[in-house]
């Protein structure tokens, strides 16, 4: 169904053209939405064949549909991949591949700052299934060796970590795993293809929740998994199939349709980001930055290497709980909401909402989210305007709470 495109290097000119579906309909230039459960077989022995495996086709929507697989090719096609899968959710992605790769009594290391639900889910594992894991901080390799066990299977990597946005060095930890026997997983939502491609870098399977910059309109939610064929033509059969969380056509038209305009979007996000996160820096009430771009970024070397710009997150603190809430209820432009990666500026509030879940102990000690952590996803307003609002929120904080000597205490702190 899409062109064939070895010959094309721009990220660019790829995200617009993989999904070219000219030759088969009509000549319609945007890919036509297949809205349909299932398909009708021409005789018995076809879907007698098709069900085999010894026919190509389609059967069920639940397994694949036409639309669903063109987003899946272009995805593969962005992130360097073999294959890609598509699924109902981000959570949906990561709980498939998580399943298919892990049985009891395996172990599963992760990086010491995890997605809320994605640490609600291997909790649930542990707990239902016996499935053990570990958060390791990866800033340091010797731990990571350490933290190995014979049973690890999974090293599991977000990268830059939500919310504390802290980076991995993704072939070091590659090796490290490869070397153990074990598969590594990087969840590259924040970043997109566009800004880092983790298979380049070692990772066996990549993971995004989709709702967020591939869709980049805040209208869906959906999830994508790329890594080798023979993997994802298992998990198609089994984790998809059987457990179902299966992307809608609709869905993967948005993606599709936002994906054309990824390369823009991401470039904007990261020029506003660099501009509020300066903005902070320099604000008496704000008392850490957490933000890759910044110019004396301890990473410094390692994010040139391995991302091709800084994105669009930031999280930051104000001196008390109390001055983030008044912060949070006095934004008019920012919108206080979790998610993130879309159009407008969002404002959350990691402890209460989308860490809420992780016990307080593990989020504050192992993850390093400070109570008073607030996290912004920069969007694509005038940055001024965004700037302009964050300035007049800070300003309903009653007290100045911090002097510009405080400043600068946090681990990727840089003013
Ligand atoms: C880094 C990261 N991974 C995964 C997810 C889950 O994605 P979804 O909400 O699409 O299930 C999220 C959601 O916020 C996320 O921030």
């Amino acid at each position: 169904m899409a062109r064939e495109f070895q010959e094309i290097q721009g990220f660019e000119t790829k995200s617009i053209h993989t999904a070219d579906p000219r030759s088969e309909v009509f000549g319609s230039l945007t890919v036509p939405l297949y809205m349909t459960s299932t398909y009708v077989f021409p005789n018995a022995e076809t879907g007698g064949a098709r069900f085999a495996g010894e026919e190509p086709g389609m059967i069920y929507s639940r397994i694949a549909n036409p639309t669903v697989e063109v987003l899946e090719k272009a995805m593969a096609e962005l992130e360097g991949a073999e294959a890609g899968l598509a699924f109902g959710s981000g959570m949906g992605a990561i709980s498939a591949v998580l399943i298919a790769m892990i049985k009891s009594g395996d172990h599963i290391l992760c990086s010491d700052g995890l997605y809320g639900c994605t640490y609600g889910l291997l909790t649930m594992l542990k707990e239902k299934f016996g499935v053990q894991f570990d958060l390791v901080d990866m800033a340091d390799m010797e731990r990571v060796r350490a933290a190995m066990r014979p049973e690890t299977k999974v090293v599991y990597v977000e990268t830059p970590i939500n919310p504390t946005l802290k980076v991995v060095d993704l072939q070091a930890v590659a090796d490290i795993a490869h070397a153990g026997g074990a598969q590594l997983v990087v969840d590259n939502t924040f970043m997109t293809p566009y800004l880092q491609q983790p298979l380049q870098h070692g990772a066996d399977v990549v993971v995004h929740s989709a709702t967020k910059y591939l869709g980049g309109h805040g209208d869906l939610i959906a999830g994508v998994a790329v890594g080798r064929k023979a993997f994802l033509d298992e998990l198609r059969f089994s984790t998809l199939k059987d457990i179902g969380a299966v992307m809608a056509p609709m869905e993967a038209w948005l993606i599709l349709r936002g994906i054309k305009t990824l390369s823009l979007r991401m470039e904007r996000h990261c020029e506003n980001a660099k501009k509020v996160a300066e903005f902070l820096h320099q604000h008496p009430k704000v008392t850490n930055v957490y933000f890759p771009g910044d110019e004396n970024h301890p990473q410094k070397d390692l994010i040139a290497r391995q991302m091709r710009g800084s994105g669009g997150m930031i999280a930051f603190e104000v001196e008390t709980l109390e001055g983030g809430r008044t912060l949070m209820n006095s934004v008019r432009l920012a919108q206080l909401a979790v998610s993130l990666g879309e159009a407008t500026t969002l404002i959350q509030h990691p402890a209460s909402m989308t860490h809420a879940v992780v016990p307080a102990d593990v989020r504050r000690d192992e993850m390093g989210i400070a109570d008073g952590l607030v996290r912004l996803s920069v969007g694509l307003e005038h940055p001024q305007d965004i700037i302009a609002d964050l300035e007049q929120a800070l300003a309903k904080i009653s007290e100045p709470v911090a002097t510009g000597s405080d400043k600068g205490k946090g681990p990727h702190s840089a003013a």
